[in-house]
Formats: C-alpha cells, structure tokens, sequence
C-alpha cells in the first residue's frame, strides 16, 4: 500500500451561484454585469495559492446533496447535465460535463463504512449532481480539468443534533484522510458552506445591484467575525466547540457537517488559515479560506 497520499489543501468554498452568475462564464445561461467583487476576487486569490500546489483530485462534501440515510458518493465517472438552481433559476442554469475518481470514492466509501458509518456509492448515471458541488468546483478550479470526489450531507444535525453530526462527520474526516493517504494521490478538499446563513426572503430587480447588498443582522456579523478571528489563529477544535451554538444562532450551512469534516480530515490544524475575503449574499456571510499544510513553517 503506497502512502505517499496527502492532502495538500483544505478550503473554505462556500456555493453562493450569485458567485458563478456575476462571473458569467460560457456555462451559465444567464449573464451578469457584474456582482459580489470582493468575494469573486477573493477567489481569485485562492485559486493563485493553490496554483502552486500539485494535486491529481478535488474531494468535496455539499450541504445540497441531501441524504438521510448515510453518506453518499458519486459512482459514476462522467456527468454531463444541465443544473437548475432551485431558488434561484435566474441566475444559475449551468452546462456541466465533470469527472468523477470513482476509485478514491470507492477507498473513502470503503473506509468509512470500516469505521461503522453508513456508506453508499450513488451509482445511478441520470443523477443530477446538486448546485452546490457545482458552484464550489467551478470556482475553485473554472477549467474542470481535474477529476472529483462528491459526498452528500446525512443531515444528521437535523435527525439528532449538531453535537450528533459533529462526530459522525469528524469520523468521516478521518476515514477521507487514511483513503486518500492510502491512494497515493494528492487532493485537495472543500467544505462547500456559508457561515451566518439568515438571508433575504425577496430579491433586488436587478440581482447585481449591489446598493442592495449587506448582512442581514448584526448578530450574525458578529459570529462570522469569532469565527474567523479563531480561523485566523489557528483555534480549529475551538470552532469545533462552538459549532452547536453558532449554527443555532446563525442558521449556518455549517449544519451540513462539511465544515467539520475538513476539518477532522486536516486533523484540526492549529496554524492560521488564510483568508482571502470575507463578503455577504442576499444577505448571508461568506469566507473564503485555506489551510495549506505546506505552509506551516512552525517547528
Ligand atoms: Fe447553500
């Protein structure tokens, strides 16, 4: 068993398609003037960090892959649909043709169910793959040259509790880090989530305006502020800790688990993350971050 597989990066990508719509690539229908800079340069600036960093696979857990038995993962190599945002089909209605690592899939599936979760490889070749993955890979890496790894949200949070999710998704952390460790590859992972997730309930006549644009509340501005002040420092297994209260408070994605999941499979990393910005849509926080652990030059 070779054991030359590492994690080179772990990102926070959150999926807002606002974000793909105001980019107006060639797979989107709608197009865009403009539209949420700061968080479109901000993943700029990501994607020119991680540029440097050899990796063969990008391994991503979404909040809108919805499972409520176990966790899924796509088993099927190729996907090429049309995916419609259910809220929001004014702005996101994105061509896509992607590439799945069926083979680090079948590791992390098989991996997992070892450790006693619920697994299951989606083998189904119809399946519509969520908006959410789509959004956070196309930002991530807009060429779509390197092959994915999807698994869902089991929603346990919503069955039991964040304390309930917490540790089932760090023991999925964990069994991501010894499969990709085992398959000799080099990976990167995304934890495809907002932070403070309170958004409008009505939209602007033109959704780019951004006169329009700022956080619902003070209160989640303020827990995505804590949030990222322990981020910046390095105090992962405090966010861990505090998990439960924000997502109450804040309605977070982060009730989707994929947040603690990167984080359990970096194995809580205690040097600061990069931030790249920090920015709302339709009134909800978004950070783009990375923890590179190549980075970490502490003794
Ligand atoms: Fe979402």
């Amino acid at each position: 068993m070779s054991n030359s597989g590492q994690i080179v990066a772990g990102l926070l990508a959150p999926h807002p398609p606002h974000l793909v719509y105001g980019e107006s690539p060639p797979q989107n229908e709608p197009k865009a003037e403009c539209g949420w800079e700061n968080l479109r340069w901000g993943y700029e600036r990501m994607r020119a960090d991680i540029e440097a960093l050899d990796y063969d696979v990008i391994v991503i857990l979404s909040p809108h892959w919805q499972t409520y038995i176990g966790t899924h993962l796509l088993g099927v190599p190729q996907f090429k649909s049309l995916s419609v945002d259910p809220i929001f089909p004014d702005l996101f209605r994105f061509h896509y043709d992607l590439s799945v690592d069926t083979e680090l899939a079948q590791a992390i599936h098989d991996e997992g169910a070892r450790s006693g979760l619920v697994m299951k490889m989606m083998t189904n070749p119809d399946f519509r793959v969520d908006y959410g993955t789509i959004v956070s890979c196309h930002l991530t890496r807009p060429q779509w040259d390197r092959p994915i790894v999807a698994l869902s949200s089991c929603r346990a949070n919503s069955y039991y509790s964040t304390e309930v999710m917490q540790e089932q998704a760090m023991e999925l952390g964990r069994a991501t880090r010894r499969a990709i460790e085992a398959s000799g590859k080099r990976a990167i992972l995304l934890a495809s989530n907002s932070l403070s997730h309170r958004h409008f309930t009505s939209s602007s006549d033109i959704p780019e305006d951004m006169s329009q644009e700022h956080v619902t509340n003070h209160n989640q501005y303020l827990w995505d502020m804590e949030m990222i002040r322990k981020m910046k420092a390095g105090r992962t297994r405090e966010m861990i800790d505090v998990m439960p209260e924000f997502t109450d408070h804040t309605v977070s994605e982060t009730d989707a688990g994929s947040f603690t999941w990167m984080l359990s499979a970096l194995d809580f990393p205690s040097y600061p993350a990069e931030v790249y910005t920090y920015g709302t849509v339709i009134g909800t926080g978004n950070a783009v971050a990375s923890w590179i652990p190549s980075k970490d030059m502490r003794p």
